[in-house]
């Protein structure tokens, strides 16, 4: 079953999913790591594999976004109503949060006078002038966007064990291999 339907999500949900969340991990991490590595060889690979992944975020969470609105969205399967409209609320969070980072990461490197490659396949095109200020504010906005990012992926994921170990329904199980 590809699509969602009112009771479980489909495959392509699932892949999208838990690839965002494999990728989106190694991105904070390899964020973390910059700020610790020596300027050099190591250095500048995991820039380029940083912005590469980056811009691949963007993208898969343009294609998540279209797949969604086309898509039922699952019913929410807790008893109370308010933390169905919170775990909305949050799951839209995820992905405002999910553009933006990726977005201020490339105006950031940009505005600094780098170029913006894709795994040395394409360069995408030139969105902001050159000005380091700028840059330096883009880069303040990619640091808060990450801990806030990170703070958020906590809850969700807090959430979805509470479902899974606490109130014992399906949350997590469909969410990992459907029906
Ligand atoms: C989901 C996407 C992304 C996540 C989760 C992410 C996460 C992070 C984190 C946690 C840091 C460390 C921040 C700090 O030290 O305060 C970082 C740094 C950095 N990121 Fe990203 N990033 C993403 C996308 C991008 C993109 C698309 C680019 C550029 C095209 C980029 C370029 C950079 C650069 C150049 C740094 C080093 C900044 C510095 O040292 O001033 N990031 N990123
Ligand atoms: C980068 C990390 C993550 C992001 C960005 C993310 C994002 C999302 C979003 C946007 C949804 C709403 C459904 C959709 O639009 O596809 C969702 C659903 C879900 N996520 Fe995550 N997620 C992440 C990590 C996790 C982790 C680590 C877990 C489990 C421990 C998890 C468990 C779930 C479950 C069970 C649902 C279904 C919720 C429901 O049916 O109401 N997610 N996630």
């Amino acid at each position: 079953m590809l699509k969602n339907t009112r009771e479980d999500y489909g495959l392509v949900s699932r892949l999208l999913h838990w690839l965002t969340f494999f990728v989106v991990a190694g991105m904070l991490a390899g964020g973390l790591l910059l700020g610790v590595l020596p300027d050099g060889g190591i250095k500048s690979i995991v820039v380029s594999a940083h912005k590469s992944f980056g811009v691949l975020v963007f993208f898969l969470m343009v294609v998540r976004l279209l797949w969604r609105l086309e898509n039922f969205r699952p019913r929410f399967l807790g008893s109370h109503l308010a933390l169905r409209y919170v775990s909305e609320v949050l799951h839209v969070c995820l992905y405002v949060l999910l553009l933006i980072q990726p977005l201020a990461g490339i105006l950031m490197s940009q505005a600094y006078g780098y170029p913006v490659g894709v795994f040395g396949w394409i360069q995408m095109p030139t969105l902001v002038w050159h000005s380091p200020s700028l840059g330096g504010i883009f880069s303040q906005i990619h640091s808060a966007t990450a801990m806030i990012l990170a703070a958020a992926i906590v809850v969700h994921a807090a959430a979805a064990l509470k479902h899974h170990y606490i109130d014992g329904d399906r949350t997590l199980i469909r969410m990992l291999k459907g029906r």
